[in-house]
Formats: structure tokens, C-alpha cells, sequence
């Protein structure tokens, strides 16, 4: 059975600094969000996907498909989870109430189809669902008010949350609507399943799978794109 994607694209990209939006940078001639949605929709068990946009984005070129596989488009809002929410309520009524779908990143253009299998495979027979995930592989330091370092986090059994990440429709749209209630930013979507006392899966996926952040991490997916030819 084929699934959806939800890519939330409707951050402001305050972070990058500049005024271009980071999912709007140019890489390789087309906008960083052309190289995500290609990557995510490639997949054959990828049927679709809703792109949450800002409002008032005139940068969106309005794709209709994406290799062949409609897109649709919604409003997204101020916190993350909000774009994620309103994409989860625009997903086509084919997509039922228990059905999994994937979240993904627009600015995470570096997906390998091999990650994807691994998460689809794994995580639809969990009962909550999966993400993707990488171990940290710096030593974790938590730093005092006065910048100096009060402890030494141990890294064994800490990962850094990638995207996709994958539950089921209704039960991730209850759980960030209940965030949202309690006024707590959640950060991914496993957090908000895990507040309400779920264990998603972690499934380990490649390190390269990053996040453009900053200018750096657009250098290093044009080296990605200039290496793969
Ligand atoms: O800000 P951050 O890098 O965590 O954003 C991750 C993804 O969430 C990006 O693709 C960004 O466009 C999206 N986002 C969103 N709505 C927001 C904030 C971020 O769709 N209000």
C-alpha cells in the first residue's frame, strides 16, 4: 500500500541568515526543496506528498507533481508543529485515520532511498511507528550560566532525531495537537508521541542524511550533488 509525505517548508530560515528562505536557496539550478521532494518522491511506495508553505509565499513554483506523484499544498504556522498539523489535515481522504505517514524535512534534501526502505520496513510493523536517527559521535558537554562546563553527558544511547518519521495519521495528529494544547515547542514529531507515553522505534540511518542550516551545509549537498555527477 502506498503512502504519504508531509514535508513541513514553512520556515522563515531566520537561522541562515539572509532573506532567502532556506528551502528557496538554488542548488544545482533548482531551489533546495526541488532536490528533498525529488528524493522523498522517488521512493516507490511514496504516493504523495502535502508541502506546508508559509503564508504568503511567492516563492513556491506551484509544481503540481514531483516525479510523476501529485503534490498538494497547505498553510503552515508559526512552530513547526503547526505546518506539520495543518499538512497532516489537507492529506487526501484516501489516507485513513490508522494509515502511517512520513514527515520529512524540506531542508533535508540528502535522503537515501536505502534509509527509507530501512524505516518503512521496520516501522511499519511497530506499532507506533519509526524514525530515523544517527548516534552522536561528539562528547556532550552541558554547560553552567557562566559558559563554563558543569558536566560530561555520557553519548552511549544518545541519537540525533533525523527525519522521515513515520506514525500513524491520527494518532500523530492527536499527539502534536495535545503539545500545542500544553504550549510546549516540540521539536520533532517523536516527541510529541512521546509525551503522550509512546515508544516510537529508532531506526539508524546514514550520518549524511543532514540538515541545511547553514551556508556550510549547502556547500557540503553541492559537493554531495558535484561527487554523485
Ligand atoms: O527550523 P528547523 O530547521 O527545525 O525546520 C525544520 C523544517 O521545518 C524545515 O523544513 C522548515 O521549513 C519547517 N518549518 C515549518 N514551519 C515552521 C518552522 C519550520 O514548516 N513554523
Amino acid at each position: 500500500r502506498g503512502l504519504w509525505a508531509v514535508v513541513p517548508a514553512a520556515g522563515r530560515g531566520a537561522r541562515f541568515g539572509g532573506d532567502v528562505p532556506k528551502q528557496y536557496l538554488q542548488v544545482a539550478g533548482e531551489p533546495l526543496l526541488a532536490h528533498t521532494l525529488r528524493a522523498l518522491l522517488a521512493h516507490p511506495t511514496v504516493q504523495g506528498a502535502v508541502v506546508a508553505l508559509a503564508e504568503g509565499d511567492e516563492r513556491w513554483p506551484r509544481w503540481r507533481e514531483i516525479e510523476g506523484k501529485p503534490l498538494l499544498t497547505c498553510v503552515g504556522g508559526d512552530a513547526r508543529a503547526d505546518s506539520v498539523l495543518a499538512g497532516l489535515a489537507a492529506l487526501p481522504d484516501s489516507v485513513r485515520a490508522d494509515d502511517f505517514v512520513l514527515v520529512h524535512d524540506a531542508a533535508r534534501p540528502n535522503l537515501a532511498s536505502a534509509d527509507l526502505d530501512q524505516l518503512l520496513e521496520r516501522g511499519r510493523n511497530d506499532p507506533v511507528g519509526a524514525i530515523l536517527a544517527a548516534p552522536v559521535r561528539d562528547t556532550l558537554k552541558r554547560s553552567g550560566d557562566d559558559g563554563g562546563i558543569d558536566g560530561t553527558e555520557p553519548r552511549e544511547r544518545l541519537w540525533r532525531a533525523l527525519t522521515p518519521q513515520l506514525f500513524r495519521r491520527l494518532q500523530l495528529t492527536r499527539a502534536l495537537e495535545a503539545a500545542q494544547a500544553s504550549g510546549i515547542e516540540v521539536t520533532d514529531e517523536s516527541m510529541a508521541m512521546e509525551r503522550q507515553g509512546l515508544r516510537p522505534l529508532l531506526v539508524e540511518g546514514a550520518d549524511d542524511n543532514f540538515k541545511v542550516t547553514t551556508p556550510a551545509d549547502l556547500a557540503r549537498f553541492e559537493f554531495v550533488l558535484a561527487r554523485r555527477g
